[in-house]
C-alpha cells in the first residue's frame, strides 16, 4: 500500500481492496490513503512534494484553489513582493546566489529559479504565481487542486506509523487518510481587533488599492507592519495626511535583522513624518482606542471609557472626546478612513480538538505550537510547514519567509526519511585534515545556513579518536539534545557545531546600528563581531536537553567547551588566509590537540624521521604513499591562477643558492641536510606569511628528539629564523635518494619511513594538491 503511485482513481480503487482487509475502523476503510499529506499547494507545501517526490515517497498535496499559490493572487494588495531577487552577485556558486534570491524554491531544475521570472529586485506578485505554477508542472508534483480540507481529525490505529492516521475530509465530504500531515496552509485569517466601533474599520484585505479613492482624505491605519507601510505607501501622494497607531515602537528591519519587519522600501511615510509633512506616527495600544461617527460620516477617536459613560445608544455627538479635556490631543481630527493592517493569523478550524493544535503564546498566537522539529506539540507525524511554522523562530531568523522555510522543510524531511524509512541524515565523512576546509567552504557558499542563521547549523560529528568527522548539513539546532535519535548519527566522540550569528547587542528596534567603529577588524576581537558572521561550538558531548533549556538568554546553544568567532567581514567572505582561515585552524587544532596542517611529502619524510607522533595529513597521505612534492611546476601553477601569492625569491643562505629551496623538486628532502655537521638558515621572506613548506617547520617547534634514536633535530630559533641541524652521531642518512635505500637499515630511521622507499615513488594524489587555503578558495570561485 505504501508506495501507491498513479491517478487517484487508481489509487482509490486499489486502497478500497486492501483498506477493507487491513483497518479496523469501518469508517475508515473507503478512504484513500498516503503516506504523506500536504495541506495547501503554495511555496511551502510545493517545496515539500517536491522533496518527498525526489525521494520516491507516497504522497498528495490537497489545494484548495484550482491552481498553486492562490495567497500570491491576491497578496500583498499592492502586488510588489518585498523578498529580493537579485539576479547578480558576480559570483557563479549557484548555492551562494542562492544566499541572494528570496524568491526561489529549492529543486534541481535550473530554469526553476526566479531571475527568470522576473527582472525586478522586488518583484511583482503576480511572478511568483507564475513560478510556483511552473514549479508544480514542471517537477510534476502530484497536487489535488480544487479540494478544500474541511476537517482533520486523528484515528488511532496500530500499525499506522505514529500510531494514529489522520482523516481529513474535503468540502464534498470524501475522506482521505494519511500517515503523516504537513500542514502548510499559511496565515490566511486577517488579524482583527475588537473595539467600539472597530465596525467602521476598513481591512487591509478589501481596502481600495486605487489611490484616486483617497483624494483629499484624512486616513488614519491600525498597525505598523509592511502592510500597513505598503499600504500608505500607495496613498501617500492622494491624502491630506496618514497617521498610523501601533501599540510598539517602530521596528525597522535594518536594525533588528529580521526580514519581517518594516522594510525600507516600505518606509517613505516615515520620511514625511520625520521632515514634519503632515504624516505621522502615534504608540498606543489599540484596545484603548474607540471610534464614534458623527454626522457628517466622519469618524473620531475617542476612548472606550468615555463610551461606557455615555448612556446606551446616546448619539455620537453625546460623546465626549479626549479633546474635550486635553485640547491638544494628538488623534483630534476627524478621520475619513480608519484602515485595518494588522497581518494574519493561522486558520485552525479545521482541526479537531483531538489533534490539540494549539495557538502559541503572547505574539507567537497567531502560530500554531510546535516543537524545533517543526512537530506539533501534541500529535506526533503533525508538522507545520512555511509561514505558520514562524514560531520557531518568530522576530529571529527567516523561517517565516521562502527563502528560509525552503530549508527547514528540507530539514523536515530528512528527520522523517531517517523516521520511517531508515534512511539516517545526510553526512559524508572525510578525513579530519579536511576539517578546515569544510567549514570554510560552507560557511562561504551556504545559503541555508546563512539565511536560516541560529536557527539550522551544520554539525560535524567526530570520529574516534578524531581520525575523521561526519558532515551533517542544516540541522535544526534547538533539536541538538536529540541529534542521534532524530538523525541516526553517532555523536560520542566530540562535535562541532557550526552558525551563523549576528553580534549579541546588535539587533533590535533602539538599536543604532549606523555607529562609527560598529565593524570589527582585528581577529583578536572576533567575538565582538557584529554583523552576520560564523561561530564555531565545540563539546566533547551533546549537550542534554537541560541544558538546552537552561541555555543563557540570547544564546543559541548551551555553553560549549570552547567557541570561535570567525571575524565579521564587510564582503561575506570569510577566505582571508591570516584573518579568517588560519585563526579557524587553530581553534580546530586546540579542540582537537592536533594538527590540521597539509604537508608536502618532504615534510612528512622529516617529520617521520623527528616525530614520535605524525601530523594526521602525513598518516592519511604520506604513510599510505599518498601525497604531493612541492615543486617549481605547481608553485607557478598555484600562482597563475591566483590560489596563491608569489612570495619571490626566498632569500637562502649562508650556504651555496643550490642548495634547494623548498619548491626544488631535485631534492626531495631539503638540501641542507647534504651538508653534514653544518646548519642552514632560512630567512623568512620581508611580508607576508611563509610559504607552506617553511611553516610546516617554522611556526611550531618540532618535538624534541627523544633519545639517540632521532637523527634529525629542529630548532627554531627565533621567530625569523628556522634552522635545520644534523645530530651528532648520525652519519649518512640524509644523502637522499640514493644513499636512502642503504639507510633504511640505520637506527636512526624510524620504522614508518623505512616502508616507503624513495620518495619519487609516491603517488601523487590530485585532491591533494591544494593546502586547505587553496581549496577552499578553489571552492569559493569555481
Ligand atoms: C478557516 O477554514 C475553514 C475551512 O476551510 C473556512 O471555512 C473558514 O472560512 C476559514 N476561516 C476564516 C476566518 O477564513
Ligand atoms: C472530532 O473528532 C471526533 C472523532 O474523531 C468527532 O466525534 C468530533 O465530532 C470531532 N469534532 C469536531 C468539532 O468536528
Ligand atoms: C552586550 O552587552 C552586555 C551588557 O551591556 C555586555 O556585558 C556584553 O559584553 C555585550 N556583548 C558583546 C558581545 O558586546
Amino acid at each position: 500500500m505504501a508506495l501507491l503511485k498513479g491517478p487517484p482513481e487508481l489509487l482509490l480503487t486499489l486502497t478500497l481492496h486492501s483498506a477493507l482487509t487491513l483497518s479496523p475502523f469501518p469508517g475508515a476503510s473507503f478512504y484513500p490513503q498516503w503516506d504523506y499529506c500536504i495541506l495547501g499547494a503554495g511555496p511551502a507545501g510545493l517545496q515539500m512534494a517536491y522533496f518527498l517526490g525526489q525521494a520516491g515517497r507516497n504522497y498528495v498535496v490537497f489545494e484548495r484553489a484550482g491552481a498553486p499559490g492562490s495567497f500570491f493572487t491576491r497578496y500583498p494588495r499592492h502586488r510588489k513582493l518585498i523578498s529580493i531577487n537579485k539576479r547578480y552577485t558576480g559570483k557563479v556558486n549557484s548555492e551562494f546566489n542562492l544566499r541572494h534570491d528570496w524568491n526561489s524554491l529549492l529543486s534541481h531544475d535550473q530554469r526553476l529559479l526566479f531571475r527568470h521570472y522576473s527582472k525586478a529586485y522586488f518583484p511583482h506578485a503576480d511572478d511568483m504565481v507564475r513560478y510556483l505554477r511552473d514549479f508544480a508542472d514542471r517537477l510534476s508534483l502530484r497536487v489535488h487542486y480544487n479540494t478544500a480540507i474541511v476537517h482533520v481529525t486523528l484515528s488511532k490505529n496500530p500499525r499506522a506509523w505514529n500510531g494514529h492516521f489522520f482523516i481529513l475530509t474535503d468540502q464534498r465530504g470524501q475522506g482521505y487518510q494519511c500517515s503523516v500531515l504537513f500542514v502548510a496552509t499559511g496565515v490566511s485569517v486577517p488579524n482583527e481587533i475588537d473595539f467600539p466601533g472597530s465596525e467602521y474599520v476598513e481591512g487591509y484585505e478589501s481596502v481600495s488599492v486605487d489611490p484616486e479613492d483617497f483624494v483629499g482624505q484624512n486616513v488614519l491605519i491600525l498597525g505598523r507592519g509592511n502592510s500597513a507601510f505598503e499600504t500608505a505607501e500607495n496613498i501617500l501622494g492622494y491624502t491630506n495626511f496618514i497617521h498610523m497607531v501601533g501599540r510598539s515602537r517602530i521596528r525597522l528591519s535594518w536594525a533588528t535583522h529580521y526580514v519581517g519587519d518594516l522594510r525600507a522600501v516600505n518606509n517613505g511615510l516615515l520620511d514625511t513624518y520625520q521632515l514634519k509633512s503632515l504624516d505621522g506616527l502615534l504608540e498606543t495600544d489599540l484596545k484603548d482606542l474607540a471610534i464614534v461617527k458623527d454626522r457628517k460620516g466622519r469618524l473620531r477617536i475617542t476612548l472606550p471609557v468615555f463610551m461606557d459613560r455615555a448612556k446606551e445608544n446616546a448619539p455620537a455627538e453625546a460623546i465626549s472626546l479626549p479633546q474635550d479635556e486635553v485640547d491638544n490631543f494628538a488623534m483630534r481630527v476627524p478621520y475619513d478612513r480608519v484602515i485595518r493592517c494588522l497581518g494574519f493569523t493561522f486558520n485552525f478550524s479545521i482541526f479537531n480538538g483531538t489533534l490539540g493544535l494549539a495557538p502559541g503564546k503572547g505574539q507567537k498566537k497567531k502560530y500554531p505550537l510546535i516543537k524545533a522539529s517543526y512537530e506539533a506539540k501534541r500529535t506526533r507525524g503533525l508538522f507545520v510547514l512555511g509561514t505558520a511554522s514562524h514560531s520557531v523562530d518568530y522576530r529571529k531568523s527567516a523561517g517565516g519567509f521562502i527563502h528560509g522555510f525552503r530549508y527547514t522543510a528540507r530539514a523536515v524531511h530528512r528527520l522523517l526519511e531517517h523516521r520511517h524509512h531508515g534512511n539516517p541524515w545526510p553526512s559524508p565523512v572525510y578525513p579530519i585534515t579536511q576539517l578546515t576546509n569544510t567549514i570554510i567552504r560552507r560557511v562561504n557558499e551556504a545559503s541555508g545556513l546563512y539565511q536560516m542563521f541560529s536557527v539550522l547549523a551544520d554539525v560535524v560529528l567526530l570520529k574516534k579518536k578524531a581520525t575523521g568527522f561526519e558532515y551533517l548539513e542544516e540541522y535544526p539546532i534547538k533539536m541538538l539534545a536529540e541529534l542521534e535519535t532524530l538523525t541516526g548519527r553517532e555523536a560520542q566522540h566530540g562535535l562541532f557545531v557550526v552558525t551563523m550569528e549576528y553580534g549579541k547587542n546588535f539587533s533590535g528596534p533602539d538599536k543604532d546600528v549606523f555607529y562609527y567603529d560598529r565593524a570589527v577588524g582585528d581577529v583578536e576581537d572576533a567575538w565582538q563581531s557584529n554583523f552576520l558572521h560564523p561561530v564555531i561550538y565545540y563539546y566533547h558531548c551533546l549537550p542534554t536537553e537541560k541544558e538546552m533549556v537552561s541555555r543563557a538568554p540570547g544564546w543559541p546553544l548551551p555553553r560549549p567547551v570552547a567557541i570561535h568567532h570567525i571575524v565579521e567581514d564587510f564582503l561575506t567572505d570569510w577566505t582571508a588566509p591570516v584573518a579568517h582561515i588560519l585563526p579557524l585552524r587553530r581553534f580546530l587544532e586546540n579542540c582537537l590537540n592536533s594538527d590540521l596542517r597539509s604537508f608536502y611529502a618532504e615534510s612528512c619524510f622529516l617529520f617521520a624521521l623527528t616525530r614520535q607522533k605524525l601530523p594526521p595529513f602525513c598518516q592519511h597521505g604520506y604513510m599510505n604513499m599518498q601525497g604531493l612534492m612541492a615543486n617549481e611546476k605547481l608553485r607557478r601553477h598555484g600562482i597563475e591562477s591566483g590560489l596563491m601569492e608569489d612570495y619571490g625569491a626566498i632569500e637562502e643562505q649562508p650556504l651555496d643558492q643550490k642548495l634547494g629551496g623548498p619548491w626544488d623538486s631535485s631534492s626531495p628532502i631539503p638540501a641542507c641536510h647534504q651538508h653534514e655537521g653544518r646548519a642552514l638558515t632560512y630567512k623568512r621572506p620581508r611580508q607576508g606569511p611563509l610559504p607552506k613548506s617553511f611553516r610546516a617547520w617554522g611556526t611550531q617547534p618540532l618535538a624534541q628528539a627523544s633519545s639517540c634514536q632521532r637523527c634529525a633535530q629542529t630548532i627554531v630559533s627565533d621567530r625569523t629564523k628556522v634552522v635545520w641541524r644534523r645530530r651528532k652521531g648520525c652519519t649518512r642518512w640524509y644523502d637522499a635518494p640514493s644513499v636512502w635505500m642503504q639507510d633504511l637499515a640505520h637506527p636512526c630511521v624510524g620504522q614508518r619511513a623505512r616502508a616507503l622507499g624513495p620518495p619519487q615513488a609516491w603517488h601523487h594524489r590530485p585532491t591533494s594538491c591544494l593546502s586547505p587555503v587553496q581549496r577552499s578558495l578553489s571552492h569559493h570561485f569555481t
